[in-house]
């Protein structure tokens, strides 16, 4: 009987997970994972590559998503953790990771029916109700099947007659196996419409920016946001007779699609008295010598009031690898706003504060990025590397990230704005969103 026993005890300590006492099923452990932090992409008509919602879709990859979950892949989520609170963190916990890598290792067993919990519901329609405003791409347009990911700009009319505060925005995609991501700006100049005029097909193409200096934003959708209400009392500016610029960033599916993509504008039960402004930290003197592998920029501003910061919106192109912004307060203590490690020009994101951040007069903001523009940079889009400028091309560069704020009263959101002319330009006047200085 003797020489059974090492036997039977390899075979117990093989059948059970390292850690856990327990065997690790889909119905108890997996399922709940998988719904609660991919679902919202991975399921039909998602934009996700494949489900994730039966045993069968992940008992068939086990191993595959344990590998990219390690990697923290996926979900995709760029903000390094402890360097700002945000809403909708997609970032699975090291234990969730663990119980993915174990039931991958211990054969993906299904487990018991009865452990299954409630299946996700998903919203249908519009989440914040009925829009105020809807608008919606005049016609659809067609996405190659494949090739390069397609960046264009559709211009929408509001039709407007009078300004209007806006609490919250919601857009629809219309076609969500090709819609990626998409951004919304203001023009008010009329030269998008321009744009649109001179390029043949609905809207115009536009790979970094929207390919003029836009007079506001409504902020944007990446796939898993939730669209949300602005704190009571705050709005963002939308002027009269505006066009929303509608910047839809696709990635083909493999056969030619459609899309026409609706946005729904909630407007302010009263005018809002707090509008939120765009606090651009930019560097457009950036030169990035060819075959540099870690070239630094920087940019800082000194807040002249006192704002709450709602939201951060790093953007660079592909030879971005990394940024970070530091707030550094009167007093002197350091508070991290944003740091992403691993830049991802298809994974970024309009970061929304879960609290306003509250930033005195005199904090110093700084922005730090970091680009490789060497040829070891699989995503560098010139072959052989070459000096890189600002510029709204894919081969172009940019260092900006914009800060969402709101200030306590409206003579601050003058002298911010002011303070945003004399340092940086038309540009900084037109990216705080605030109207252009003929307004005032
Ligand atoms: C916000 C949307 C979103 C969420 C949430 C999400 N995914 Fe994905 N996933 C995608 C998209 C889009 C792709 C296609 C590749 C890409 O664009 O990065 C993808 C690709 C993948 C791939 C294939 C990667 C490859 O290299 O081919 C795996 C595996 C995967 N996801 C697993 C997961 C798992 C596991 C979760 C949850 C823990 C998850 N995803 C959550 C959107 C998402």
């Amino acid at each position: 009987m003797h020489r059974f026993v090492p036997a039977l005890l390899l075979g117990v300590t093989f059948a059970l997970p390292a850690s856990a006492a327990e065997e690790i099923t889909f119905t108890k452990h997996i399922a709940p994972i998988l719904w609660k932090n991919c679902a919202s992409c991975h399921r039909p008509g998602e934009v996700g590559p494949f489900n994730l919602l039966t045993y069968k879709d992940a008992a068939k990859r086990a191993d595959f998503l344990a590998q990219i979950t390690s990697e923290r892949r996926m979900p995709p989520w760029k903000a390094e953790p402890g360097h700002g609170d945000f809403e909708d963190v997609r970032r699975l916990s090291d234990a969730e990771i663990k119980l993915l890598a174990q039931w991958a290792e211990s054969g993906a067993k299904e487990g018991k029916a009865s452990d299954l919990p409630p299946a996700p519901k998903f919203t249908e329609g519009w989440q914040l109700g009925q829009p105020d405003l809807i608008l919606k791409m005049a016609e659809p347009f067609e996405v190659r099947a494949d090739g390069r990911d397609v960046y264009r700009c559709f211009v929408l009319p509001t039709g407007l007659t009078e300004d209007r505060t806006v609490a919250a925005v919601e857009f629809r995609p219309g076609n969500r196996r090709v819609v990626h991501h998409a951004l919304y700006f203001l023009d008010n100049t009329g030269a998008a419409r321009k744009k649109d005029e001179a390029d043949p097909g609905p809207g115009y193409s536009s790979f970094g920016g929207i390919g003029i200096v836009p007079t506001g934003s409504l902020g944007g959708w990446a796939p898993g946001a939730t669209a949300r209400r602005l704190p009571e009392g705050t709005g963002r500016m939308l002027r009269k007779g505006s066009d929303v610029v509608l910047q839809i960033h696709y990635h083909p599916s493999g056969k030619v699609e459609k899309d026409q993509s609706t946005l729904g504008i909630y407007f302010t039960r009263k005018p809002a008295q707090r509008l939120v402004m765009g606090v651009p930290l930019v560097n457009r003197r950036l030169a990035i010598p060819a075959g540099e592998k870690r070239h630094e920029v920087k940019a800082t501003f000194t807040l002249p009031v006192d704002v709450q910061a709602l939201g951060i919106t790093p953007h660079m192109h592909l030879l971005g690898r990394e940024m970070k912004v530091t707030a550094t307060l009167p007093n002197g203590k350091q508070e991290s706003l944003i740091w992403i490690k691993d830049w991802d020009f298809n994974w970024q994101d309009q970061y929304r504060y879960r609290k306003p951040v509250a930033l005195p007069k005199g904090t110093k903001l700084e922005m730090v990025a970091y680009y490789d523009n060497s040829a070891d940079n699989s995503k560098n889009p010139n072959h052989p590397p070459k000096l890189v400028r600002w510029g709204e091309q894919t081969t172009d560069e940019m260092a900006l990230c914009g800060l969402q704020v709101i200030t306590a009263k409206r003579a601050d959101m003058l002298e911010l704005y002011k303070e945003l002319l004399k340092t940086q330009g038309r540009l900084g006047s037109l990216l705080s969103g605030f109207g252009t200085p003929s307004d005032k």
